[in-house]
């Protein structure tokens, strides 16, 4: 039975009556699968893996979160990040659009009509039957806008730090340097306010000039080399740390988990560290998605990012933690301040350091800039393609209200220091907010968007997998993947 305006809707809706392999992104796609791979390692590949990580793990009982955050990453966070890409890709457009067209399309009915010739209904088209279904699943989309925002502005302060520790390591400041020189060093960097105010527009200068060319130019050239330097670096570090007295110390934290120490808030943290580290909840990677051509198996790329992210944050903390337990650091109490007071012992202490810490910590910024680019991204194509911006306009519009936000982190760690809410200072805060709250809350609801809404044949064409690797995927996605981030979240809460 056929419904005449309906059937004109479908026409002029062009969206709908374009065939899905005719799609192109209007953006412009990779050139190739190893870019795509590389662009999105790019991302997730960051401060999170190198600072983040190592803090988190020290502040949480060390091998209890460790463990926990491999099972969140495993259970949680890779199937949501496969859903995620998929939305992407198939919306070919900003994370905003790109919910909007899925949903349009899960929406849709199949449409039958009387053949009188052959006596028997035949299907003809599908339509969707109902025009408000799919407003309210683009607010995932917004939501990643501002969480990528929000990310962004404290995540420049700190690449700010790892910028002003380059020239720190080249002007061979960490030579022969003390615990105690360490620390100081890095407070009086952090109560100066305007210094650190300096690195920060700097560092949002450089990601708003690189996002105003667009995305692929530079990234494609810069990640080329950044994740090869960063793992050699990381290796030799390695080395350097099995010499320490406190290596297997530091390997016994990390890897030993004392089972008593995973509480609900240590969950609570590891599964939004997952999220963090690996650029998921907030649209970075579905951007990337958009752009990745339909002849890619997601499954595959994915598996390959998620497993070098884990790869270097675990070498972060085996490389951190003999460290701490040579030097006899309190790892509860370390704070943001960690890989900035540990690592200059390093550097300072084994041949070559002077050189080895100018490269990692030149590297260590690559690794931010690539990360900062995928989170100011989805607010910058919002603009682009909603909103009748100019790239250049974009960037900056966005760039400035991050940048703005970004002076509370700052003066968290000076004047604002004893300023908190909730038992929080201000950096604490968005940092909680984003990784506790709103990247498991987009990850959720796309996992129930991708399970639920969108057809099943929809993510069997766009997976490509085995029939019993789409079957795992698929429990994952509908049932342990949001009951455990609901569950962890309320009890985290409580
Ligand atoms: N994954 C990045 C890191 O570990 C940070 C990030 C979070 C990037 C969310 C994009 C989106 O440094």
């Amino acid at each position: 039975m056929y419904n005449i305006t309906y059937y004109h809707k479908l026409i002029i809706n062009k969206e709908i009556t374009i065939a899905q392999n005719e799609r192109k992104s209007i953006h412009g796609q990779w050139s190739s699968k190893v870019l795509f791979i590389f662009a999105a390692t790019g991302s997730a590949v960051g401060l999170g893996n190198i600072w983040k990580f190592p803090w988190m793990a020290a502040e949480n009982g060390g091998g209890a979160f460790v463990i926990v955050y491999l099972a969140s990453v495993a259970l949680i966070a890779l199937p949501i990040m496969i859903a995620e890409i998929l939305i992407g890709r198939r919306g070919k457009q900003n994370p905003v659009n790109s919910l909007r067209y899925l949903s349009k399309e899960a929406s849709q009915v199949k449409v039958y009509e009387v053949d009188h010739d052959l006596n028997r209904t035949k299907q003809t088209k599908y339509q969707h039957h109902n025009q408000e279904d799919y407003t309210n699943w683009e607010l995932i989309g917004w939501m990643g806008v501002i969480s990528g925002i929000i990310i962004l502005s404290f995540y420049s302060v700190i690449a700010g730090w790892t910028i002003s520790y380059i020239f720190k390591s080249f002007s061979g400041l960490f030579n022969q340097v003390t615990i105690d020189g360490a620390t100081s060093l890095f407070k009086k960097f952090t109560s100066d306010a305007e210094r650190q105010l300096a690195w920060h527009t700097i560092f949002m200068f450089m990601t708003c000039y690189i996002v105003s060319k667009g995305v692929r130019g530079g990234l494609e050239k810069a990640i080329k080399f950044l994740i090869p330097g960063l793992f050699m670096i990381l290796l030799i570090l390695t080395g350097y740390v099995t010499t320490l007295s406190g290596f297997t110390e530091g390997l016994r934290y990390l890897f030993l988990p004392d089972l008593n120490k995973i509480t609900a808030s240590v969950v609570w943290s590891a599964m939004g560290m997952a999220f963090f580290s690996l650029s998921i909840g907030m649209g970075a990677l579905m951007i990337y998605g958009s752009y990745l051509s339909n002849k890619f198996s997601i499954f595959e790329v994915t598996s390959i990012v998620a497993f070098a992210d884990t790869f270097v944050a675990i070498l972060a903390g085996i490389i951190i933690f003999p460290i701490v337990f040579t030097y006899h650091l309190d790892p509860t109490t370390a704070g943001p301040g960690l890989i900035f007071q540990t690592l200059p012992i390093a550097f300072g202490s084994m041949p070559g350091g002077e050189t080895f810490g100018t490269l990692f910590f030149i590297l260590l910024f690559f690794a931010a800039i690539t990360s900062a680019i995928s989170l100011i991204e989805p607010a910058v194509t919002l603009l682009i393609e909603n909103f009748r911006h100019t790239r250049a306009e974009a960037s900056l519009k966005i760039g400035f209200v991050t940048w703005l936000v970004g002076i509370g982190t700052i003066f968290s760690f000076n004047y604002w220091q004893d300023v908190t809410i909730l038992g929080m200072n201000f950096f604490n805060l968005l940092d909680a907010l984003t990784s506790k709250v709103l990247l498991p809350l987009g990850g959720f609801s796309m996992a129930i968007f991708v399970g639920y809404l969108v057809k099943r044949r929809t993510s069997v064409a766009e997976l490509k997998m085995s029939q019993s690797m789409y079957t795992i995927w698929r429990v994952l996605i509908r049932y342990i993947a949001p009951v455990a981030v609901m569950v962890i979240f309320t009890n985290g809460f409580m």
